[in-house]
């Protein structure tokens, strides 16, 4: 597509607006259309980024031949009819994470996007982090992969602590850490077992604490944590650990803007000033668009990384090892 990429916008919250000021920063894209079923947030949005129009209908915005792609960034229990609506109106399309909360939405939604032949991309903006890359490029085949993100305890009345709205932080988030560790390890996982409980939320039906060993088919091993009981002072949220066949290792911390590697000999430090994962996702989207072809992630990612997350719940609930 050579021309301008129209987008527009479902979902005008915190992650809309994110969405909406790195478009304002691409050129070649524009948001024109903003959509939410909370009348004044669209109009807000669409004001502030110069919007053609705001609606509380997505099928407006999902009718509108001047749009090529949908951005949905509402919250998780409306992603797979809104993914699977935006598709068979043609449209591409950008989906916050998660894919959806359970298999058959994800699937439906994959189906539904190869039935159209339309591209989707989960936005898993940590694959763009810069310092992620170069420690992909430095371990490309780790023995062992750390992830861990720990958050600070979210509050109760938090949408994403709702189990339908938000599922909680392992099922919100989790898939966030799974993403990366599967592009980390090179190799789907064939094996998990984990446990943990609802430890910060105590009588809540979803589960918030999760500590997992993960088997992969190549034979190498990750281990994961994820949950809501403080966040590390010293890793951040984000905190990501490979050890290499050949004596390397690296740690990524500080919400991945620093970077130690260690090549067995010597070590050195590379630090970035801003965190750059949300404006280079949507590069790539935009890029893929405007170079007619597939964007770098697809629905199959967004599914791996739920299914990784569900057995490890089913794991925690049953106390046996998941064969995935
Ligand atoms: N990638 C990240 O780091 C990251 C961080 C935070 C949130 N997220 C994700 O972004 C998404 C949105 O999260 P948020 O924090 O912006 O939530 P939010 O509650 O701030 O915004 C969601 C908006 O969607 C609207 N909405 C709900 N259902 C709708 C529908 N059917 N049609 C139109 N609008 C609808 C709501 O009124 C609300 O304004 C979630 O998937 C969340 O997990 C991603």
């Amino acid at each position: 597509m050579a021309r301008t990429i129209n987008i527009g916008l479902i979902g005008c919250g915190g992650l809309g607006r994110v969405h909406a000021d790195c478009v304002k920063r691409i050129d070649g894209a524009q948001m024109i259309a903003f959509c939410d079923t909370n009348e004044s947030a669209a109009q807000k949005l669409s004001d502030d980024f110069g919007g053609k129009y705001a609606t509380t209908s997505a099928d407006k915005v999902l009718s509108d031949r001047e749009i090529d792609a949908i951005y949905i960034c509402t919250r998780h229990d409306s992603h797979a009819s809104l993914a699977i609506a935006a598709a068979r109106a043609g449209k591409q399309i950008l989906i916050e994470k998660p894919l959806a909360l359970n298999l058959n939405d994800c699937e439906g939604i994959a189906r539904e996007v190869e039935a159209s032949g339309v591209h989707l991309m989960p936005a898993f903006k940590m694959r763009y982090y810069p310092l992620v890359q170069k420690a992909h490029e430095f371990i490309p085949a780790p023995l062992i992969v750390v992830g861990q993100m720990m958050d600070n305890r979210w509050g109760d009345d938090h949408w994403a602590q709702d189990p339908v709205q938000g599922g909680a932080n392992v099922h919100s988030q989790g898939c966030h850490t799974t993403d990366i560790m599967r592009y980390f390890a090179g190799s789907e996982p064939k094996t998990i077992w984990a446990t943990g409980g609802t430890f910060t939320h105590p009588g809540h039906k979803c589960i918030d604490q999760c500590v997992a060993s993960i088997q992969f088919a190549s034979g190498r091993v990750g281990s994961w944590i994820q949950g809501d009981a403080a966040q590390g002072q010293f890793t951040s949220k984000f905190f990501f650990e490979l050890f290499g066949p050949d004596g390397r290792s690296v740690q990524l911390y500080d919400r991945l803007k620093k970077a130690t590697f260690f090549d067995g000999q010597n070590t050195w430090t590379e630090e970035r000033t801003d965190e750059e994962g949300f404006y280079l996702e949507n590069v790539e989207f935009i890029s893929a668009l405007k170079e007619d072809r597939a964007p770098a992630l697809n629905a199959q990612d967004g599914i791996q990384a739920t299914r990784i997350v569900l057995a490890a719940d089913r794991a925690i609930r049953t106390g046996e090892i998941q064969h995935l």
